[in-house]
């Protein structure tokens, strides 16, 4: 059992807790993952490694209440435990200086992206960050952001903040001043966490410029473990388990529409589950 010893709301239906895990803690890196058991008979869901301190044994989750189990999680307060926590999961992110870094998180994946962006500065990279969400009262993180990120772009798709648009039309822009400038190089890295069409755009834009990118994918997962083989994808032509062969991926080789057509797959159990017990 792990006891939840902070919770607070980042923006609507967005939450962060933190959860005593010390063993978790103390091995946590950028780019893994845990799985979450509320309870005996629960379903088991993958939440990134937003933040850890191995001091106090603590991890940081931020998810967004999308069905179910995120809601069930949600509802849960100071005090209460959650029942099994599988982790850390997952490779964690290859974080070399490797000169300079794009990171770009779309909706809660600037909760996934922000770990990633830490490391990769930590490592020595120059690193700009491009982070985007629906609304101004829907982005997160951004201080946080600010503080880690040697430049900051925001995008929101109404223009309460930011650049009106999406995240892509703030990296194409990037792009368009790198061409005209005599000085400036194309980054070594674009690295996106996002929905499924933010990671695809971006994929499908650096691939004229042969600038390498890295997605994190994100299938639905049951066992975490590489035995049930829902978290099926395909990656340069193989089969790969996103649970132990990745998250992350080589964003110009991933099937994403593939991926697309799994992720309907349970759409209508999900929903009937959702409203059932949300009735
Ligand atoms: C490696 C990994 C890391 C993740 N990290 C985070 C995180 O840090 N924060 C966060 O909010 N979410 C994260 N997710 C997504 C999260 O696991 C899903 O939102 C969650 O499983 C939904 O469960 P549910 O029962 O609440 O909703 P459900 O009713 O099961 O699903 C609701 C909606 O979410 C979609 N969904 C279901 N499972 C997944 C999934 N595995 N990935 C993406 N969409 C899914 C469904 O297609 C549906 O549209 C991550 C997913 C993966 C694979
Ligand atoms: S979640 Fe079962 S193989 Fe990856």
């Amino acid at each position: 059992m792990s006891r939840i010893i902070h919770k607070e709301d980042l923006a609507k239906d967005i939450i962060r807790l933190e959860v005593e895990t010390p063993q978790i803690a103390k091995k946590a890196r950028a780019g893994q993952f845990v799985v979450i058991i509320i309870e005996e008979q629960g379903e088991r869901i993958p939440l990134t490694l937003a933040n850890w301190d191995k001091d106090k044994g603590v991890i940081s989750l931020i998810f967004q209440k999308v069905g179910f189990t995120t809601r069930k999680l949600g509802a849960l307060n100071i005090g209460d435990s959650i029942g099994h926590i599988l982790g850390p999961l997952g490779h964690a992110t290859d974080a070399r200086n490797i000169g300079t870094v794009i990171c770009i998180g779309g909706g809660v994946g600037v909760a996934e992206v922000y770990p990633v962006c830490r490391a990769f500065k930590e490592a020595g990279n120059r690193l700009i960050g491009i982070i985007g969400s629906r609304s101004k009262d829907l982005l997160i993180l951004e201080n946080e952001m600010r503080g880690v990120c040697d430049e900051l772009f925001i995008a929101t798709d109404d223009g309460s903040a930011g650049h009106k648009g999406f995240v892509t039309d703030v990296l194409e822009e990037y792009f368009k001043t790198i061409e005209q400038s005599t000085n400036t190089r194309y980054p070594d890295l674009v690295y996106a966490i996002g929905p499924l069409p933010m990671m695809r755009a971006v994929s499908e834009f650096t691939r004229r410029y042969d600038v390498k990118t890295t997605v994190s994918l994100n299938p639905i997962m049951v066992d975490a473990t590489g035995m049930c083989g829902s978290c099926r994808c395909s990656v340069a032509g193989k089969t790969v388990f996103a649970c132990v062969d990745g998250p992350e991926f080589d964003g110009h080789q991933a099937d994403f529409g593939e991926l697309e057509k799994r992720l309907e797959l349970f759409k209508d159990q999900e929903k009937k589950i959702d409203e059932k017990f949300s009735a």
